[in-house]
């Protein structure tokens, strides 16, 4: 078939819609209540006989070249290829991932957009690939793709209304039907509608779509993340009567006998509309005729139990016609900000938030049902109980079943300009937000955002967002005001910070310290308006690599102010790309000519979410419950929830074996002193764990260690070595049965870590390079009375130091002591550990101390336990490997090669652990999962190692969780070889 294809659509800055339908609310019409209430939200859309769902295997044509796509267009001509609907082509082979975070892939001149040329050459001055400098890059052969897709349509009904729905293409699309143009759309993530009526024909139909990488509505979304292109989402073919719905709206409101609730339907002709609201024990129905297309109903003095994301009830809601049924469900609730307060049905509450990008490492944009549902089941499970949809909105389903689970939702507009910042000197926010020549492409977004889900502005979105980094104000405001003209929802924006508005109903910002949110709290932020309204993170403890560090000491002064709302930690997921392997690459690994690197490697859960320890922080972090042990017997407990009375049962199981079980009924944001006996000390250890049960579905929501003792045992009287414990090269080695079992690693003092993603500075500087370039050399090496003594020069780029290792025999093995003196320079450094080599044999670990991955400013989500694991255990699966899988708090640890056990026993105090299955040296240049090969099993006893912090992006480790050298520092414990038992 031949098609005349529109060349200017998608460059044409005039034009961003071309016979779009006007925004509605999402639904799926069924014909008849029955129908409707026999689908699950998962199953609606692709089973009703109202609507058929294109997805599936369409013809596809790739243009590399986008000069090479003809005007003239003989669909029967072209060679296609086969794609999947929905998916990104660049996780199907065409172009290939591409990850950048805030610059644009093409030249900074909006809104101009490379046409069918080179894309040319482009400034920056930041970015992780080169860091801060001014900077042209040619990109080489990048052009503005173009993707043209076709598929056949057979229908039967061509004489009915037909509507055609697109819930997400990047960037844009025109549609063509059966040789004839049909519309034109931007907005990736917003829902475009399209009346096909009287362009089908019963029988076999073409449907070809053209999607350009880039239109000027990518200005637009600059955000964050792997820049995929296609038919990402659902496509959804509906059949519409007469009197079918248009559009339909709910809402609901607080009087003083009750709730009312208002229904309004928009039908496409004249008919009666019955309105229905049933469930738990209530039912209302009133038929209204559609008067000029609007019928509406009003039930009042409803007496409804709330909704909240503790406790998610839910109402049935029916529009039913003599030919449909549209069937939700809705939420009764409150928002409201009084004061300074946000308080959601009268009530405060705390925000326990992530991030959450549509992210798959097979699929790119491209979510399934159950993908979604995944998601918002994983949150539930880690006790986070707000998502922001950063930074768009996502598929229409995840905000249904938020609404069923229970998670708060931030609803993020589509809209991000972060390159304005990175591409143009001055650097500012504001060139496109506060340029009036964008006002009707921001209100066609934030139009479409409220339109699309709006409903779910009664019970899940509890706030609209106007969008992420897009500085400001001429056209947020103009957004702002279009919101409050149809919502009384608060509306957030982070970036208002970066013009004159400061905020909008929310204060909010990302990043801060711990210092700037405690100043909110106590109203001295030199931005007025952070201090007079409630406040939110919108993102904070950005997760990526090992961390967060430090992110409690935010929850000690979230729960010390009411106008602190709490926030939501930068992210859920890590972006990557999975290949059929069974790898993972992140940017730059592409053949990007620019990137951000691992940048987007920076979720709390890995790409199969999976958790890293970052999700285990928080659902430690985040629990409904805490427990402090106030002094003897006396314990308190704070209730953080905001509507759970006596729903968590905490059984306290102290190390001796005791256990006492009580189910406190605090009231909300509360605390309450309960009396439990203590249990005794056994080895020292002096420790109660509290496990919080849920009631309501027996799930442990948390495991809370407190420790009121632990004593480690001193030196025992030191002896003569025994004759298989000498020293050769300066380095201990042990013997068993004549040969080394042990030995001291080739660099057996460590000063410096691999550096975590965290171990960077605002400049992109890696902060532990001038430490990793170390230097041990022998300088004393002789015979004591009772051993060896070894004294080690030691340079790094920071300074010199001297250690001093003495090793002794005991009774209960080698004690080995080792002091470290700082000569000159490098007043702190970052660690101090002894590191010894054994064959890769001994695989398996035994440990008493923090049972997971832990470093001082980020230890309490595990209590310290006896753990038997490997040595592959002892490293976490990071993306990008870097040093992982400390342990704090430990007594004592063995590695095991099934026949001899080589023990590290604290002395004095306990000490911190890494087993690795690799050097500290030789993992400073593994850049993924596969460069982790192992050599041997390498343990290290540290006195510390600094905390991690949140450097990658926000806050860097803080001064409390650092070592000063102004004194010496000993490090001390016993090493020996034991036989393992017989088995
Ligand atoms: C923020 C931004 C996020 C993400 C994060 C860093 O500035 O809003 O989208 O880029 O930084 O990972």
């Amino acid at each position: 078939m031949h098609y005349q294809l529109n060349t200017t659509n998608y460059h044409n800055f005039a034009t961003f819609a071309v016979n779009k339908l006007p925004p509605r609310s999402y639904f799926i019409p069924y014909p008849d209540r029955a129908a409707a209430d026999a689908v699950t939200p998962k199953q609606k859309r692709y089973s009703s006989p109202k609507v058929q769902c294109l997805n599936g295997q369409w013809d596809f044509k790739f243009y590399p070249r986008p000069a090479e796509l003809p005007t003239q267009l003989d669909t029967d001509a072209v060679a296609f290829d086969q794609i999947d609907v929905p998916s990104c082509w660049q996780f199907r082979g065409y172009d290939r991932p591409f990850y950048v975070n805030i610059r644009y892939q093409f030249p900074y001149k909006p809104p101009v957009i490379p046409t069918t040329g080179k894309a040319g050459r482009v400034f920056s001055w930041l970015g992780c690939d080169t860091g801060i400098r001014l900077q042209w890059k040619a990109p080489g052969e990048e052009y503005n793709f173009v993707g043209v897709y076709r598929r056949f349509l057979n229908i039967d009904n061509a004489h009915k209304r037909h509507i055609i729905s697109f819930l997400g293409v990047a960037s844009c699309m025109d549609l063509y039907v059966n040789g004839a143009f049909v519309g034109y759309s931007e907005g990736a993530h917003n829902t475009a509608e399209f009346d096909l009526t009287g362009k089908l024909h019963n029988g076999q139909n073409e449907l070809v779509v053209v999607v350009h990488r880039w239109c000027n509505g990518t200005y637009l979304e600059d955000q964050d993340m792997f820049r995929n292109n296609g038919i990402f989402r659902d496509v959804l073919l509906r059949t519409e009567e007469p009197s079918d719905l248009w559009d339909m709206d709910a809402k609901t409101e607080k009087t003083a006998d009750g709730y009312t609730l208002t229904l309004t339907a928009q039908t496409l002709g004249d008919t009666d509309v019955t309105f229905t609201l049933q469930g738990h024990g209530l039912t209302r129905t009133s038929t209204a005729h559609a008067e000029h297309g609007t019928a509406q109903a009003v039930f009042t003095a409803l007496d409804v139990t709330e909704w909240n994301a503790e406790a998610p009830t839910l109402y049935d809601i029916y529009f039913e016609t003599a030919t449909g049924c549209v069937k939700e469900k809705i939420g009764f609730r409150t928002v409201e900000i009084k004061g300074d307060v946000f308080l959601l049905n009268g009530r405060k509450l705390k925000l326990k938030g992530v991030n959450h990008h549509d992210t798959d490492a097979a699929n790119g944009y491209t979510m399934s049902p159950d993908d979604i549902e995944r998601d918002l089941l994983v949150c539930k499970q880690f006790n986070i109980d707000t998502v922001r949809t950063s930074h768009y909105p996502p598929d229409p389903l995840l905000l249904e079943l938020a609404d069923e689970l229970g998670i708060y939702l931030v609803d993020e507009n589509d809209l991000e300009t972060h390159g304005t910042f990175a591409m143009q000197i001055p650097p500012t926010y504001n060139s496109i937000s506060n340029d009036p020549k964008w006002e009707s492409h921001y209100l066609d977004r934030i139009q479409r955002l409220y339109q699309r889900d709006k409903i779910h502005g009664n019970t899940s979105v509890i706030v609209w967002s106007l969008g992420n980094e897009a500085g400001g104000y001429h056209n947020t405001d103009a957004m702002y005001d279009y919101l409050k003209l149809h919502s009384a929802l608060p509306v957030h924006y982070e970036s208002a910070i970066h013009c004159k508005r400061q905020a909008y109903d929310v204060g909010s910002e990302m990043y801060p310290s711990v210092k700037m949110v405690h100043d909110v709290g106590e109203k001295c932020r030199k931005q007025a308006r952070l201090n007079d309204r409630p406040y939110f993170m919108c993102e904070y403890a950005h997760a990526m690599g090992v961390g967060p560090g430090n992110t409690e000491a935010y929850w000690q002064e979230i729960y010390s102010y009411d106008s602190l709302m709490g926030g939501c930690v930068w992210e859920m997921v890590d972006h990557a790309v999975l290949h059929k392997d069974g790898s993972y690459t992140y940017g730059g690994d592409h053949g990007e000519w620019e990137h951000d690197r691992n940048f987007c490697v920076d979720g709390l859960f890995y790409p199969d979410r999976s958790p890293s320890t970052g999700a285990r922080i928080m659902r430690y972090i985040y629990r409904p419950i805490r427990v402090r042990h106030i002094g003897g017997e006396q314990f308190e407990v704070f209730n953080t929830t905001a509507f759970s009375v006596g729903r968590y049962q905490l059984t306290f199981r102290w190390n001796d074996g005791s256990e006492t079980v009580l189910t406190p009924q605090t009231a909300p944001l509360t605390k309450e002193t309960v009396t439990v006996p203590l249990g005794k000390a056994v080895d020292g250890l002096q420790a109660v764990t509290i496990t919080a049960t849920d009631l309501t579905d027996s799930r442990v929501v948390s495991e809370e260690q407190l420790v009121l003792a632990q004593e480690v045992s001193a030196a025992p009287a030191v002896t003569a070595l025994p004759a298989e414990a000498t020293v050769e090269n300066g380095r201990l080695v042990c013997r068993c049965g004549g040969k080394v079992a042990v030995t001291g690693a080739e660099e057996s003092t460590l000063l410096y870590r691999a550096p975590t993603d965290n171990d960077v500075d605002a400049m992109f500087h890696n902060l532990m390079a001038p430490y990793t370039h170390q230097t041990e050399e022998v300088v004393f090496s002789g015979k004591t009375a009772n051993g060896w003594k070894i004294i080690t020069k030691l340079r790094n780029k920071c300074g010199s130091y001297t250690v001093t290792d003495t090793y002794q025999g005991t009774e209960r093995g080698v004690l080995v002591t080792s002091v470290l003196h700082r000569v000159s320079g490098g007043r702190e450094v970052p660690r101090f550990g002894k590191c010894f080599r054994l064959d890769a044999a001994f695989d398996a670990v035994h440990y008493l101390g923090r049972c997971g991955e832990s470093y001082c400013d980020m230890k309490d989500q595990f209590p310290i336990r006896a753990v038997d694991c490997t040595v592959a255990d002892m490293v976490e699966p990071n993306l990008r490997p870097q040093e992982s899988g400390n342990r704090t708090d430990c007594t004592v640890a063995a590695v095991s090669d099934g026949k001899i056990r080589v023990v590290f026993e604290a002395v004095g105090r306990p000490f911190e652990l890494g087993i690795k299955p690799y050097t500290d040296r030789e993992l400073l240049a593994m850049k993924h999962r596969e460069d982790e090969v192992r050599t041997g099993t390498y343990v290290t006893v540290q006195a510390f190692q600094q905390g991690i912090g949140t450097g990658a992006c926000g806050p860097g480790v803080m001064p409390e969780y650092r070592y000063k050298l102004d004194s010496d520092y000993t490090l001390q414990f016993l090493v020996r070889i034991e036989d393992e038992p017989a088995r």
